[in-house]
C-alpha cells in the first residue's frame, strides 16, 4: 500500500506499508503533509461487547448478518455476549459459534461464556470445570447477578482461573423503580467484592456519573478494574433519544460530561457498541437495545473528535488499540508484526444514517436521519478486503 494516510493511537502520517501473509511487514513513514480531504486508514476496530443472537434468536441476527454488519462498521474483531437461546454456558457452545464465524472469514470472534449457568444468577459451578486461562471473559450480560454470595464466588473462581468478569451492573431489586440506583448500587457492590477478592472486573456500558466516578476512584486506589462506554450513551441524552429503550438507559448531560471526561483522563478503557439487534415487533414489546455496530465510529468521530473532546489518536486507542489488547488480538496499531486489519474512512463528507442500509438484520436505532461524519469506505482483515462501500 503506497502513499496512504495512516492514523493510529500515536501516529498521524503518510506512509508506505508492506503487507505479507496477512501481517504488517514494513512501515515507511514518508515526508509530506496528508491532504485532509483524502481518506484515512485506521487500525480496524475491535468491539468488546456485541450480540449476534446466534443460536436461537436468529430472526434478530445471525453469525452471517452480524459479521457483515461488523465489517460494514469497520470492525474485524468482536466479542459476543452469551444471552442467546440457549445461553452459552460451556466452552463447547462457545467454540461452535466461533467456528461458524471463522468459516465466513470476515471477522475474528470470541464467544463469551455465561458466569452463572444459563444466566439464571444462582449457580456458577460450571466455571470450575473450565480450564484456567482457556477463555478470556465471562459475563451474564443483559442481567446483573443479584445474589451477593454467588457474585463473590464468581470473583474467587475468576481470580484463580484468570477469567475476566464483564459485568452488566443492574440490581433487579431497583430496576422497576430507579435504573440509576440499579446501576450504581451493583457497581458499588462489585467494587467492594473486587477489593475483597483481590480480583479484577470489567464494567460494561457504564452510563452514570456516580458509577464512572467510583470506577475512577477504584483505579486510583490500584484495584484491577477496567470499563467501557457505548457510543449511544455519549451522543444523546434521554430526551434527545426520545427515551429510546436501551439498558442501561440514556442518561442526562451531567452523565455524558462525566463519561467524556473519563475518556479524556483514561478512566474509560474502551468504547464498545453493545450492538443489540431486535425486530420492530420486539422493540414495540419493550425490548432494550440499539443496532449499533454500523454507526459506532461515525457517532464517536462526530461527537468526540469533531466536537473537540478527543484527538483522533485517542479515539483509535479506545476503539481499536486497547480493546484489541484486551481481546488478545495482535492488531490495533500500525506496528510491524501486527495483523493487517485496517479501516478506510472518509472524515470530511457528511452523510445521513439510514437504517435500511444496515447489513444487520436489526434496524433498531434512535439515530435514523442523524447527520454524521466518518463513513467507513473499506474494511481490510489480514490484508484482504472484507467490506467495500
Ligand atoms: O440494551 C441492551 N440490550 N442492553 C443489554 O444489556 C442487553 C441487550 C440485549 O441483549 O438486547
Amino acid at each position: 500500500m503506497k502513499n496512504i494516510h495512516i492514523i493510529d493511537d500515536t501516529l498521524d502520517a503518510m506512509a508506505d506499508l508492506v503487507i505479507e501473509n496477512g501481517l504488517i511487514q514494513r512501515i515507511d513513514i514518508l515526508d509530506g503533509t496528508p491532504d485532509p480531504s483524502q481518506p484515512v486508514y485506521l487500525p480496524a476496530f475491535t468491539d468488546l461487547h456485541a450480540h449476534f443472537r446466534d443460536p436461537g434468536l436468529t430472526y434478530k441476527e445471525d453469525v452471517e448478518s452480524g459479521s457483515r454488519a461488523a465489517v460494514r462498521g469497520g470492525y474485524t474483531a468482536v466479542n459476543l455476549m452469551p444471552n442467546t437461546l440457549p445461553v452459552v454456558s460451556s466452552v463447547e457452545q462457545a467454540r461452535d459459534v466461533e467456528d461458524r464465524i471463522a468459516q465466513l472469514d470476515l471477522i475474528q470472534a470470541n464467544q463469551v461464556v455465561s458466569m452463572t449457568l444459563n444466566e439464571h444468577g444462582q449457580d456458577c459451578s460450571h466455571l470450575r470445570s473450565i480450564p484456567a486461562g482457556s477463555i478470556p471473559f465471562v459475563s451474564d450480560d443483559g442481567k446483573g447477578v443479584n445474589r451477593d454470595d454467588v457474585m463473590e464466588e464468581i470473583f474467587n473462581i475468576c481470580k484463580e482461573k484468570d477469567f475476566l468478569i464483564m459485568a452488566h451492573e443492574e440490581d433487579a431489586r431497583y430496576s422497576p423503580q430507579d435504573l440509576r440506583m440499579a446501576e450504581n448500587a451493583m457497581t458499588f457492590r462489585d467494587l467492594q467484592l473486587c477489593e475483597k477478592a483481590g480480583g479484577s472486573i470489567h464494567f460494561c456500558h457504564v452510563s452514570t456519573i456516580e458509577a464512572i466516578t467510583a470506577i475512577a476512584e477504584a483505579k486510583a486506589k490500584g484495584l484491577r478494574v477496567s470499563c467501557e462506554v457505548c457510543p449511544h450513551h455519549i451522543f444523546f441524552n434521554a430526551e434527545q433519544a426520545n427515551y429510546y429503550r436501551v439498558a442501561p438507559p440514556f442518561r442526562n448531560d451531567a452523565d455524558i460530561a462525566a463519561l467524556i471526561k473519563g475518556m479524556q483522563d483514561g478512566t474509560v478503557d474502551a468504547i464498545s457498541t453493545d450492538h443489540a439487534p431486535h425486530t420492530p415487533e420486539d422493540k414495540a414489546n419493550g425490548a432494550n437495545g440499539i443496532s449499533g455496530i454500523e454507526t459506532a465510529f461515525s457517532l464517536c468521530y462526530t461527537k468526540l473528535v469533531r466536537g473537540g473532546f478527543l484527538t483522533i489518536n485517542q479515539l483509535v486507542k479506545l476503539m481499536s488499540t486497547t480493546p484489541s489488547a484486551m481481546m488478545r488480538v495482535a492488531k490495533g496499531s500500525f506496528k510491524v508484526g501486527m495483523r493487517a486489519d485496517f479501516v478506510k474512512v472518509d472524515l470530511t463528507t457528511p452523510y445521513v444514517i439510514r437504517s435500511e442500509e444496515f447489513a444487520s438484520r436489526g434496524k433498531n436505532t434512535p439515530f435514523e436521519g442523524q447527520q454524521v461524519y466518518g463513513r467507513v469506505l473499506e474494511t481490510i482483515k489480514a490484508g484482504k478486503t472484507v467490506y467495500k462501500a
